[in-house]
């Protein structure tokens, strides 16, 4: 029969080792070399360029959220859910632009102090506004989206970055676009009940 010398250490070694501090290992501006056949270079730009889509992804997807839970009228019901599915579909492309950034051996923007500090797309108010100003502002980011999408989708092409390029020309721009279309759709003035 043995008996624990010290039951005191036992105990000692089940607690939780909560509170530890250390450095980071990589800083947000250190791009580490992957092995995946890319020029430094071309890595590092991808990352810059993806992490500013990161920012302002991740503001589109906020905006969407605010809208579906401050719209009134009486298209509530329809834009309520619209804004919802469109903040899911935006939900998955920043995770998608995250995960691109960390294959490339870069750092993703991930805490809101961060976002606001780098993204291009305008601070709405706090309150509450009417649905033609919340739907001017949604194509307005929009906008602000796909064009610097574009334009990195070919600088991602030239450095031969084929994997970001794929995911700015088929999952953001044509993501992008087709929410434009469902938005930009409520608000073109045609009559309700009587035509004109
Ligand atoms: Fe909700």
């Amino acid at each position: 029969m043995s008996k624990a010398k010290n039951p005191g250490a036992a105990v000692e070694r089940a607690r939780p080792i909560d509170r530890q501090k250390a450095h980071e290992i990589q800083a947000f501006s250190q791009v580490v070399r992957m092995p995946i056949a890319l020029s430094e270079n071309a890595a590092r730009e991808s990352v810059t360029n993806l992490n500013q889509v990161l920012a302002d992804t991740i503001t589109l997807r906020d905006l969407y959220k605010k809208h579906h839970w401050q719209v009134a009228g009486p298209t509530f019901y329809p834009l309520h859910l619209l804004f919802d599915k469109h903040y899911e579909e935006q939900n998955e492309l920043v995770d998608a632009i995250a995960e691109r950034i960390q294959s490339l051996g870069g750092i993703s923007l991930a805490m809101a102090a961060d976002v606001a500090e780098t993204t291009i797309v305008p601070r709405p108010p706090k309150g509450r506004e009417e649905v033609p100003v919340q739907i001017s502002r949604l194509l307005h980011a929009h906008e602000i989206v796909l064009e610097e999408a574009r334009s990195m989708a070919r600088q991602a092409a030239d450095s031969g970055d084929d994997g970001t390029n794929d995911l700015f020309v088929s999952d953001l721009i044509r993501t992008n676009e087709k929410q434009v279309w469902f938005v930009s759709e409520h608000i073109v003035d045609v009559p309700l009940v009587k035509a004109d």
